[in-house]
């Protein structure tokens, strides 16, 4: 499980995250929610060690990783699926995604089956099983940002994160995108979510928290959440 405690964290001087607390516990789907700009991205970046935290604790099994590099904490099996497609464009989605597994063989976690694993994730993920020896460079946006999802997958990890999973993809992958989110909490996969889509994100999670400017400002079942009239009128466009 993941359990952060008085996170700060920003850019250069700027601090864009105040002091906050939460926790993912192992198999659970947590969403985070906020308008643009809150810091959802930031709190995901500072977790996975893209940025280093200014102050507080990152606690992952309870294993203090606050301030470690990116590359042992996805040792330690925590995968972050990033904003925005971050894929090598000049290798084929096989190995994209046979590369997610890598730091699988440089840590102390077991190793497993890699091939099956890749098997598995193109049966998740049909539209990639399709192109499995297309280059990443040349898949559409939408592809490129399912193919950094399932490499994320790939890890096996403890727990994922998934910042904005159905960014810019047509409403038909942003189904399917949720569809495999389900299909991962089955598999009790633990997961910190954060989505555009908040409605949708509620209906797959199991608890909440909302993000306002750096601090959280409310949290709870998820359930619950998506009944409350602020956050459905801020964040659930009130009609959903
Ligand atoms: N690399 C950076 N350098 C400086 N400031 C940044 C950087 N990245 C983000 N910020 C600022 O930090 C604040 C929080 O940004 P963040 O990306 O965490 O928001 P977010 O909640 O993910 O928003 P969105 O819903 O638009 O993705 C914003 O004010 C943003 O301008
Ligand atoms: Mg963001």
């Amino acid at each position: 499980m993941l359990k952060i405690e008085a996170l700060h964290a920003g850019y250069g001087s700027t601090e864009v995250l105040h002091g906050i607390s939460f926790e993912v516990p192992r198999g659970k789907v947590v969403s985070l929610i906020g308008s643009n700009g809150a810091g959802k991205t930031t709190t995901m970046k500072a977790v996975s060690g893209m940025i280093r935290p200014k102050g507080g604790a990152v606690l992952l099994n309870g294993k203090d990783i606050t301030g470690c590099e990116s590359h042992q904490i996805a040792r330690l099996g925590l995968a972050h699926s990033p904003e925005g497609r971050r894929v090598f464009p000049t290798l084929s989605v096989a190995d994209n995604l046979t590369l997610g597994a890598f730091p699988r063989f440089t840590g102390s976690r077991p190793r497993g089956d890699v091939l099956a694993d890749l098997e598995q994730a193109m049966e998740l993920f049909p539209r990639l099983k399709e192109r499995r020896a297309q280059l990443a460079g040349t898949l559409s946006g939408g592809e490129q940002q399912m193919l950094a999802m399932a490499r994320a997958v790939m890890l096996r990890p403890e727990v994922i994160l998934l910042d904005e999973p159905s960014m810019g993809l047509a409403p038909i992958l942003v189904e399917e995108v949720f569809r495999i989110i389900r299909r991962l909490k089955d598999q009790q996969v633990t997961m910190l979510l954060v989505e555009q889509f908040a409605a949708a994100a509620l209906e797959v999670s199991d608890y909440a928290y909302v993000l306002e400017g750096g601090r959280i400002a409310l949290e709870g079942p998820a359930a619950k959440l998506k009944g409350d009239p602020a956050v459905r009128a801020a964040y659930l466009g009130g009609a959903h």
